[in-house]
């Protein structure tokens, strides 16, 4: 017996360990803020400390020498950047504007795209892919009360083993991730959080995974047929 959307909709929030509060950045929603994933990419990427994560990690050791953290807020800078780099990059991906959905692109008709949407919502799609929140009020005004369309509900949902990585990140286990946001979609090459494929049809098709609670939604979209399913990636691609 099919269920009715709403008892389909699961996934829970990932938390701080350090206030409790929602989490809601990286692929497991397990970062607090952009500026801790800021700080944690200048150090685990870059190799390079600061005063979030002034630990070193890197083996080469080629920055050991500059003593840490290599980046601070006195240390380091000029006039034009005097606070070190990890909260100006922090601002500078707060502060990107959010992509433009386009409403037809080359063959693609509006209709077509419309129906895709229409469907999208009716698989279920929607349930997890959340078109719409609203930002709290902000001290930046373009950031204040504005509306979000990334598609994403923010919270991890089990999607499976064919998805899992075995990485657990706070309350999110081996087999749960952030439902991934769609907007600019159109725009990205590879899709899942491993980036295994480029195929768009194969993205929406791995959701199908048993124990995933993506099945039932993808299983539905199946069943409208090749056509719809075809309207289905013309909307994402215009996201
Ligand atoms: C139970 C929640 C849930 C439902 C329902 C769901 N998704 Fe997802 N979706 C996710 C999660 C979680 C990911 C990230 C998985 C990963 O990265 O391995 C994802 C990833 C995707 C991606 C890849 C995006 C990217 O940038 O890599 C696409 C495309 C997608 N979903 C489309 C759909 C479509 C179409 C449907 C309806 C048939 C759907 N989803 C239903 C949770 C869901």
């Amino acid at each position: 017996m099919a269920l009715p959307l709403a008892d389909r909709r699961k996934g829970h929030e990932n938390r701080s360990g350090n206030d409790g509060t929602i989490t809601r950045f990286g692929w497991k929603a397990q970062n607090k803020s952009l500026l801790i994933f800021a700080g944690e990419a200048y150090n685990v990427e870059m190799g390079v400390t600061n005063e979030l994560f002034p630990n070193p990690r890197e083996t080469q050791g080629g920055c050991a020498g500059l003593g840490h953290p290599n980046d601070n807020t006195f240390g380091a800078g000029n006039e034009n950047n005097p606070g070190g780099d990890v909260v100006p990059f922090a601002l500078f991906m707060r502060l990107l504007a959010p992509p433009t959905p386009v409403t037809s692109y080359g063959n693609v008709s509006a209709a077509s795209i419309q129906r895709g949407h229409n469907a999208f919502i009716q698989a279920g799609c929607a349930l997890c892919h959340v078109e719409q929140m609203t930002t709290d009020l902000s001290r930046i005004t373009a950031l204040s009360q504005q509306p979000v369309n990334m598609f994403s509900d923010l919270l991890v949902h089990h999607m499976g083993s064919a998805l899992a990585d075995g990485v657990s990140q706070g309350n999110a286990g081996g087999d749960e991730f952030r439902t991934a946001p769609l907007w600019g979609l159109g725009q990205r090459i590879f899709f899942l959080h491993d980036g295994r494929t480029s195929d768009l049809f194969a993205a929406i098709e791995a959701h199908d995974a048993a124990g995933g609670e993506g099945r039932i939604s993808e299983l539905t979209l199946d069943s409208f047929g090749a056509s719809t399913f075809q309207d289905v990636l013309n909307f994402l691609r215009s996201l």
